[in-house]
């Protein structure tokens, strides 16, 4: 049987779970592709640092170019992550022409375009299935299994720590900063948090979708972000109330209004009001999920573990079949890693996309109050669809809820920096976004 000899960089917790699963299935996969795989060395950053899972030493290396560099090495694993050195090894690699395989999605969120297109320039490939929503084949749904569909809709539960936080929260009727210590503490959550919680590893991943659904680039700096800091008790009881749960959402959304040249697409992450009755509000803990929707297909849904040394495995082995595949028929850019629609569409601002709210005002209970807000949001032609206010204490503070119809986010912000100079507004109002997914 042909085999193929693999280099790996990075030898902590993914690789070491990529040489283990290896390990484990190599057989089956050798027997399923008709190509043995063969990881002949790893870099990695120092010879003694702890792993889940053993690599021998005598596999070890602490110069990656000796691995990039060996001959007989004809497919390149990339598992170090950050976005400068591994930028210069998968680009040195690529220009060798041999193929790589990343679960690299800040990388290929900042440089995705230009690596690419190497790709394409040195008659190679560019694997990679594990940089979005780790163990769900969702690149290779989109890419090959939709690719008869335009994808009209599409929306991910792409970070499985903020899910495991808002999960946490809503059981356990706790606040954000003692789950997230919690979570923390288990292992669930990085110290510092900010790229999970503040919606930036969601938005890498959002992007990478987008890109591969549209077909035009989508850069980091045109996709609105939000996290999950903000989100209280209060907000998910009353969320629970009204009939949903808070989820922290990437959206790829067909707009109205076509440009010429192409549609016009909202890619955000943000945190959303989704209805009970919606299969992604039953996506819990840490799992992932991706939904798409096709104009031939109709929706369809993707679900599993998004991170993970094991999961995340399991999208690098289907990389290395495909790759070893590719390298075995001779057909290296069979299925490109990415492939430009005709009609290059564009990224709406989010401005200028309809949405409905969820809105929590901190007023004082008082003849009036619920006059002057709703004055303010009908000058706007802003709609309230319902209204909850628990009964308080005349000439307190109450929280006063409105479910605010669809309108332009643009008209809403500036609706809602009126309603917060009323002297009866006692808070910076709250708003989050609702996903009905229609
Ligand atoms: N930190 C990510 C998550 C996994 O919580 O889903 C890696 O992207």
């Amino acid at each position: 049987m042909e085999s193929v000899q693999m280099g790996m960089i990075g030898g902590g917790t993914v690789g070491s779970g990529v040489f283990h699963a290896l390990q484990q299935n190599g057989a089956l996969l050798a027997s399923r592709m008709g190509v043995r795989v063969q990881i002949r060395k790893v870099a990695v950053k120092a010879l003694d640092e702890p792993r889940p899972y053993e690599i021998p030493r005598s596999l070890l290396t602490l110069d990656w170019q000796e691995v990039v560099q060996d001959p007989q090495a004809r497919i390149v694993i990339e598992l170090v992550g950050g976005t400068t050195l591994a930028r210069t090894m998968i680009l040195t690699a690529l220009k060798l022409g041999k193929p790589v395989i990343t679960a690299n999605k800040a990388l290929l969120s900042a440089h995705g375009e230009e690596l690419f297109a190497a790709a394409r320039q040195y008659g190679t490939n560019l694997y990679y299935e594990a940089s979005v929503a780790g163990g769900i084949p969702i690149i290779k749904a989109l890419r090959e299994g939709l690719v008869g569909n335009r994808i009209t809709h599409l929306y991910g539960i792409v970070n499985g720590t903020c899910n495991y936080i808002l999960t946490r929260m809503k059981r356990e009727r706790a606040e954000f900063d003692a789950v997230l210590r919690e979570a923390q503490r288990l292992g669930y959550a990085e110290t510092p948090p900010d790229l999970d919680i503040d919606g930036h590893d969601s938005l890498h991943k959002t992007g990478i979708l987008a890109s591969l659904a549209h077909g035009f680039w989508v850069a980091p700096q045109r996709i609105h972000v939000e996290g999950i800091r903000g989100i209280t008790q209060a907000d998910i009881q009353f969320a629970d109330r009204l009939g949903y749960t808070i989820k922290l959402l990437g959206i790829v959304k067909q707009v109205e209004g076509r440009q010429a040249s192409g549609p016009r697409v909202q890619v955000s992450v943000y945190p959303a009001l989704v209805p009970q009755t919606h299969v992604l509000a039953s996506v819990n803990d840490v799992f992932n999920a991706v939904f798409v929707r096709g104009d031939i297909v109709g929706d369809t849904l993707f679900y599993g573990r998004g991170a993970g040394k094991d999961a995340t495995a399991s999208a690098v082995l289907s990389d290395i079949a495909d790759a070893a595949l590719d390298l075995k028929f001779g057909t290296p850019q069979r299925v490109p890693p990415f492939v430009p629609h005709e009609g290059h569409g564009a990224v709406a601002p989010l401005d200028e996309v309809t949405s409905r709210y969820y809105v929590r005002l901190s007023v004082i209970d008082r003849p009036g109050v619920l006059a002057r807000v709703s004055a303010i949001l009908a000058a706007a032609k802003i709609g309230i669809s319902s209204v909850i206010q628990p009964e308080g204490h005349e000439g307190e503070s109450v929280p006063l809820i409105l479910m605010i119809h669809d309108a332009p986010n643009a008209a809403l912000r500036r609706a809602l920096e009126a309603i917060r100079k009323l002297p009866v507004v006692k808070a910076a109002p709250v708003m989050i976004r609702v996903e009905t997914f229609e």
